[in-house]
């Protein structure tokens, strides 16, 4: 079979982690972890409580340092970096930097976000030019989100889901190559869910993301590749389908084998 010629470049590994692993004391909490994830994928990494996940992440974006392993950013080793300067490379975990301030406008809180220096060349001075390029920017980034009919009201007076949404719009102000989101959907409704699943989706059109994730149903949902953990260990990965019928994956949910 002859094959088409690509319009989009092939998906690339953007981050990647080889033989990670993580002892808290004796007891090892990581162990011998490899993950790859893709440019313009959802990777979601899934496990029952205790399974090393939010280990993983805060390995991945530097706020632990690994005992054992190696993590790549963009043909970077970033094993021994710390964790603003691989946010800078374009590494970016929600509410990381971007805190959302609840007395400010969405609107203000994006343009907070979009000043931020957040370039390794920090920017001194500011044209007056790029106060109407800040301007559009910032508006575009609303709208995108689905947040202009909002654009006015405080923070503090939005749902919570669409707070949730303006932490990823800060997020994005960043123009991070990597997302990573830590149980993006937790505590909220139906309805919030639905739309922070969109937004990711539309989030992850021109860059990965990688998320911790408990509802499954979202994970069938919108992710393209799943790693599960269990015990510090990935005991499978590949599409959720996949996952989902794995014998040991639904032994480790379920504590017994259907
Ligand atoms: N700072 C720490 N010190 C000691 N043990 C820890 C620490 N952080 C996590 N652990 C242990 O590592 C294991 C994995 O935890 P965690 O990564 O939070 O799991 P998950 O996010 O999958 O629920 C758990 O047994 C937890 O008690
Ligand atoms: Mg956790």
């Amino acid at each position: 079979m002859v094959a088409l010629p690509q319009t989009q470049d092939q998906p690339r590994v953007v981050l990647s982690a080889r033989g990670l692993g993580k002892d808290f004391g004796g007891f090892t909490a990581v162990n011998d972890v490899n993950i790859d994830v893709h440019h313009a994928r959802i990777h979601a990494l899934i496990g029952p409580n205790g399974a090393g996940k939010t280990t993983v992440f805060n390995l991945l974006t530097k706020f632990l340092q690994p005992t054992r392993g190696q993590i790549t950013l963009l043909d970077t080793d970033i094993t021994r970096m710390k964790p603003d300067y691989v946010a800078r490379m374009g590494l970016v975990r929600s509410f990381q930097i971007s805190a959302v301030f609840p007395h400010l406008t969405v609107l203000e809180n994006v343009r907070v976000a979009l000043q931020r220096p957040n370039r390794l060349s920090t920017q001194f001075w500011l044209p007056l030019s790029s106060l109407d390029r800040l301007n559009e920017r910032a508006d575009r980034l609303i709208r995108d989100l689905g947040l202009a009919e909002f654009r006015d009201l405080r923070a503090t007076d939005l749902s919570y889901g669409r707070k949730r949404v303006l932490e990823i719009a800060t997020t994005l102000a960043l123009d991070p190559k990597v997302l990573l989101l830590d149980e993006p959907m937790a505590g909220m409704g139906q309805e919030d869910v639905r739309m922070v699943a969109n937004i990711i989706r539309d989030v992850a059109r021109d860059r990965a993301v990688l998320m911790v994730e408990h509802n499954l149903s979202v994970v069938a949902d919108i992710c393209d590749h799943v790693t599960v953990l269990q015990r510090g260990e990935i005991i499978a990965e590949g599409d959720y389908a996949s996952v989902s019928r794995d014998p040991r994956v639904r032994t480790a949910y379920m504590g017994t084998e259907e």
